[in-house]
């Protein structure tokens, strides 16, 4: 396994007291594979991948837990060797692009300089060359003038294609991808997932994709794991989620994804209720006050993460290993 996630917990100490935005999370990404993560707006996915980076902010830290990147704990990496082991072996790419490119640099020098960083025997030209070529990899039309554009030159599309390029460029074994087609429209995003899929190909990475859109989770991944205030509820291999989603959460999400083909004009399904205050959780089950199929336990106890079938599940419908009508 490229990257082992085992019993992370990511706090936050905020004025009121200690959020706790990540809770003894375990899973693993598989060398070449595309794992999803799937959950609602503060359900922990930014915060996990940001965990793994080490780029957490001031108030937040690793409570407890180990993020194994090829059996070593990135977590009891100094500053240098983090700063070795991003870019040249894990890159990200961030929810929102204009936060991560410099406005007043061009896009060439920007991608060079994260080229020169991780290869300082390199010269000049041939890391122009290789910017040029990684921008005309990622789609970029006309890429020796594009390159000497500053970002808010570009569309937004366009600017996401830089990032990638930029996290491509030194050929990462392990790419983060937070979000990365949120900010753009529907032909855009299919065109983003299209190129991630195909550098993955290319270059034998594997992606971790980050996404609250189920949609784009059918397309593009290979295995998903869904989140839930901080936990997972559900996992599975993309076929079986979709084939037979057992999380009431996950069947929530999977109605509420638009469907070109369904001519109905009843208003699109959505999760009732809202994601519980961090500050104040409820005693049992995180997604009791939402579920459709809550019971008496389900307020009570909180359901452990078991397998169930081919998934894991945490809920106390699949107590037994098989669902309770
Ligand atoms: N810097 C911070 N300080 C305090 N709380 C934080 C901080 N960053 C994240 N959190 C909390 O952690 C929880 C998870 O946030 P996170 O950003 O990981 O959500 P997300 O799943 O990425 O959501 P989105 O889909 O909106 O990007 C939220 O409750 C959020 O309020
Ligand atoms: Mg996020």
């Amino acid at each position: 396994m490229l990257l082992e996630v085992k019993n992370l917990t990511t706090e936050f100490k905020v004025k009121n007291g200690t959020v706790r935005a990540v809770n003894n999370l375990s899973f693993g990404v598989n060398e070449g594979e595309i794992l999803a993560i799937v959950g609602e707006s503060g359900s922990g996915k930014s915060v996990t991948s940001l965990s793994i980076m080490g780029l957490l902010s001031d108030n937040g830290k690793v409570a407890s837990g180990e993020i194994l990147y090829r059996g070593e704990d990135l977590l009891k990496k100094s500053e240098d060797e983090m700063r070795a082991i991003k870019g040249d072996k894990i890159s990200m790419i961030f929810q929102e692009p204009m936060t991560s490119l410099n406005p007043v640099y061009r896009v060439k020098d920007q991608i060079m300089e994260s080229i020169l960083t991780h290869n300082p025997k390199m010269d000049k030209k041939e890391a122009l060359k290789h910017t040029v070529d990684m921008l005309r990899t990622v789609g970029i039309p006309s890429p020796e003038e594009r390159a000497e554009d500053y970002p808010h030159q570009m569309s937004g599309g366009m600017r996401q294609r830089v990032m990638i390029a930029m996290a491509l460029s030194c050929q990462p074994d392990l790419l983060i991808a937070d979000e990365p087609t949120t900010a753009l429209d529907v032909t855009i995003q299919a065109q983003i997932l299209e190129l991630l899929y195909e550098m993955r190909e290319k270059f034998k990475m594997s992606v971790m994709l980050i996404t609250h859109d189920l949609g784009v989770v059918a397309e593009a991944a290979d295995r998903v794991v869904v989140m839930y205030c901080g936990e997972i509820v559900e996992s599975a291999d993309v076929k079986a989620l979709f084939e037979k989603p057992m999380h009431p959460y996950t069947l929530g999400l999977l109605k509420s994804i638009p469907r070109l083909e369904d001519e109905s004009t009843d208003p699109l399904y959505m999760i009732r209720g809202m994601v519980p205050n961090p500050l104040h959780m409820p005693q049992g089950c995180p997604f009791s006050d939402r579920c459709d199929r809550c019971m008496d336990i389900c307020r009570k106890k909180k359901p452990e993460l078991r397998p169930v079938g081919d998934h894991l599940v945490r809920c106390f419908l699949y107590e037994n290993g098989e669902e309770t009508k």
